[in-house]
């Protein structure tokens, strides 16, 4: 597993986070990655020199998702940094949360938005990168656990939830071209989204009682699973979702 040499791969919300990771392993098995980015400029930078340090290849593409022009943005840098070469690996993984978006207080607005950024944009990324997209390519979505574990933030739930129907419809359509579509869905990883997790020691002693692997996830353990989907070893694999959790809830809290 894990030669890419040669080909390209776009990953949104590539800036920060498990996106971040993504990039980083991509690059360090041998693709040209395009770190896509909605506004934190500082954060893409550092995610291009982290890479580039490490002897891997990038360039940066900020396109702020979930808004009009969001799409020709992102495909005008995109084409610019592939200089005409075709894409590979498509991994949609910017997201956003709403922990005020429960059943009570959740508005039309926290809706619009959610599903905007987590639903609309990766459906409309992948209609055009699909024609950019080598047979044989791949598409990896990123979803969560929220999707069979429920949770108060209900509207971000029903965004992943509607991902991964659209990971398995995507998978059925583009099986003709040899496209392999699957889903890795994360538990409680530790970024920007989850900022209880570091400053809240109980909170992650919680976390990490309630998962057999006695820990909450980092970046890092996403990313390894989306490589694999990523790489040719993945070939025969698609329309699945896995789950990529350290055994998050199978069973009842273990005391340690
Ligand atoms: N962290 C978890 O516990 C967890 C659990 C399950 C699933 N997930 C999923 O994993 C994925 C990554 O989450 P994360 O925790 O790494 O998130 P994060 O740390 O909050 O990073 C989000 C990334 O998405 C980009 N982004 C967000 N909204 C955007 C917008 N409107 N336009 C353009 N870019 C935008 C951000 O760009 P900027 O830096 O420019 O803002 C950033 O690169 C998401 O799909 C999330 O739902 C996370």
């Amino acid at each position: 597993m894990g030669d890419l040499t040669g080909k390209t791969a776009l990953v949104t919300g590539a800036s920060r986070g498990i996106g971040r990771s993504i990039a980083a392993r991509l690059a360090a098995d041998g693709a040209l990655v395009a770190v896509h980015y909605g506004s934190n400029e500082a954060a893409a930078k550092d995610t291009l020199a982290a890479i580039r340090r490490d002897g891997g290849q990038a360039f940066a593409v900020r396109a702020e998702l979930g808004v009009d022009a969001d799409l020709d943005a992102l495909f005008a840098g995109l084409a610019d940094g592939l200089a005409g070469r075709p894409l590979d690996i498509l991994v949609n993984n910017a997201a956003i949360t709403s922990y005020a978006a429960t059943i009570d207080k959740a508005t039309q607005r926290d809706y619009d938005e959610a599903f905007a950024v987590n639903v609309r944009a990766p459906l409309f990324i992948t209609q055009r990168a699909l024609p950019l997209i080598r047979d044989g390519g791949r598409i990896i979505n990123v979803s969560s656990g929220v999707t069979w574990l429920a949770t108060p933030e209900i509207v971000y739930a029903m965004t992943k939830g509607a991902l991964n129907v659209f990971s398995r419809s995507l998978a059925q359509s583009q099986g003709a071209r040899g496209i392999t579509v699957n889903t890795v869905s994360p538990g409680i990883t530790e970024t920007d989204m989850n900022t209880w997790l570091t400053e809240d020691a109980e909170a992650a002693r919680r976390v990490a009682e309630i998962t057999a692997l006695g820990r909450h996830g980092q970046p890092v353990d996403i990313a390894d699973a989306v490589a694999f989907f990523a790489s040719d070893d993945a070939r025969w694999v698609t329309g699945q979702t896995l789950e990529v959790n350290g055994g998050l809830f199978l069973g009842p809290p273990v005391k340690r």
